[in-house]
């Protein structure tokens, strides 16, 4: 079988396209696939071929037309004179055509008393010797002033749309590497175009991916903030819960002699997590501390390499995590967009996730609710029981639950969404478009909040007057008539909100 190859070309004339189907012709290779919208960008052409012979690739390299580097394009901007000129449009556009250089952006209105004697040019100076040429003539019959330009996204339209994209990628990311980030917009584009097929307008998708790389280095850094619950499980132990502004919620047992986190939230917050822990005095350096990975997702286990910590987590998860797709092992394991999406969240959350994990003290039941029991979590007094999850969320996702205590971590198979803010709630909007579900199998996910609920209920009904149910990502709730309620309230972090 032989291998596919993608490359981004740039053209900015159509005989160019001409010349990069001659060459792949010429090499006797197919073309799978080919996105071009001249409303996004017109200079820019994603072509998927049947060959990866590395003389093929070489070849185009030296054609000058594979996209190797995003560096932002140098414009030069050029106002000339033209009064007292006859006909100067005419004059000007067929010196610059006869130079071969390409004009970005004409202005001129000769009905405007003010502007009636200036034209402004710009010019992509990716061929100098041509713009040379240009000029030389152009000087001998006008008076120019020329300077050195880079345009912003609004004077370009759709000319360097993705020369500008990826340059914000890489800001998002904190890439150097070209190739990366070029390979990385392949994937974008893949996205935004196959989710075309579903009615939604490319543009669209673009910016939702725009929005939350912003969102997310936005909210971190000094603008970072969070919501804050505190809960007094013993006399000796307290709980806490913080939501960061994007993405899962991180909860930090503090008993006199040890810690526990559960999750982590994303990499990016690390800093603003470890400087608002400290401030509150919850992370003394010389405490004993233990880490619990409910899944792999990037907002839960995304922080796990920065904090320097092992984590106790389902080995599964780990192999989740190698494998870079969240869909790992579930009927969706195929879907490019799980594996797109994967990417893209881990690069924008700058996540470092674990490499490896602690395998968890033996348990005395096998089971409890429809759950296998994996094993039992001793911190800061209290005894969890690790259960194992229908992988409906995702494989290999835990939970906690501390039946002294009334305590059950549920990870992101039960949420209070009605319990998170309009910018949390938009932020989320990004994996409902890619995924059309956070959960990568529906019907399991189902059935995981419903054997959920059915344990929390059980408790109750035995008498606990109050179940907590510390969900993934919203406030620590009570379940009332199979609706999850804050059960306390919370304190706002950060000066931002
Ligand atoms: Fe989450
Ligand atoms: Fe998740």
């Amino acid at each position: 079988m032989t291998s596919s190859f993608s490359f981004v070309a740039r053209i900015n004339k159509s005989s160019k396209l001409k010349k990069i189907t001659s060459i792949l012709t010429h090499n006797k290779c197919n073309i799978n696939k080919v996105i071009y919208n001249s409303k996004i960008d017109n200079n820019i052409v994603f072509f998927d071929i049947d060959n990866n012979s590395l003389e093929l690739q070489e070849e185009l390299k030296k054609s000058g037309f594979m996209l190797t580097s995003i560096q932002e394009p140098i414009f030069i901007k050029l106002k000339i004179n033209i009064a007292k000129q006859k006909n100067p449009v005419a004059k000007i556009l067929s010196l610059a055509a006869k130079s071969d250089v390409t004009i970005s952006f004409i202005e001129y209105d000769g009905k405007d008393q003010h502007k009636k004697d200036q034209m402004t040019l710009m010019l992509n100076a990716d061929n100098s010797q041509n713009i040379k040429i240009f000029l030389d003539h152009l000087k001998l019959k006008f008076r120019l002033s020329i300077v050195e330009y880079t345009p912003s996204d609004d004077d370009l339209g759709s000319t360097i749309f993705y020369i500008n994209y990826a340059n914000k990628l890489r800001k998002f990311t904190g890439w150097h590497d070209d190739r990366l980030i070029i390979s990385f917009l392949t994937e974008i584009n893949e996205i935004a175009f196959s989710l075309k097929k579903l009615g939604y307008d490319p543009e669209d998708v673009f910016l939702k991916i725009y929005e939350n790389g912003e969102t997310l280095l936005k909210t971190s850094g000094e603008n970072f903030y969070a919501e804050h619950q505190i809960l007094q499980v013993t006399p000796q132990t307290t709980l806490h819960c913080f939501q960061p502004p994007c993405g899962g919620n991180i909860y930090l047992l503090d008993s006199p002699d040890e810690t526990l986190m559960i999750d982590t939230g994303y990499g990016i917050y690390h800093d603003d997590i470890m400087k608002m822990l400290h401030s509150l005095d919850l992370w003394q350096d010389d405490k004993p501390k233990k880490l619990f990975v409910s899944h792999g997702d990037s907002d839960h286990c995304g922080g796990a390499g920065y904090l320097k910590m092992v984590p106790y987590s389902y080995r599964g998860t780990i192999d989740l995590i190698k494998s870079g797709n969240r869909a790992y092992k579930s009927i969706n394991a195929d879907s490019r967009l799980e594996h797109i999406y994967t990417t893209m969240i881990g690069a924008f959350s700058r996540w470092l996730p674990p490499d490896r994990q602690l395998d968890f003290e033996p348990a005395d039941l096998d089971k409890i609710g429809a759950f296998p029991v994996v094993g039992r979590l001793k911190a800061c007094g209290m005894d969890f029981y690790v259960l194992k999850s229908h992988g409906g969320h995702q494989y290999g996702q835990l939970f906690l639950l501390e039946p002294d205590c009334n305590l059950l971590f549920t990870a992101d198979s039960m949420l209070n969404m009605k319990s998170i803010s309009r910018e949390r709630a938009r932020y989320n909007q990004l994996a409902d478009l890619f995924l059309t579900s956070v959960n990568v199998d529906r019907e399991l996910a189902k059935k995981e909040r419903e054997d959920l609920t059915e344990i929390a209920e059980s408790y109750m009904s035995e008498g606990a007057d109050k179940f907590y149910i510390c969900c993934g990502h919203g406030a620590i709730s009570f379940l009332r008539n199979g609706r999850l309620a804050p059960a306390l309230e919370s304190h706002h972090y950060g000066m931002s909100k």
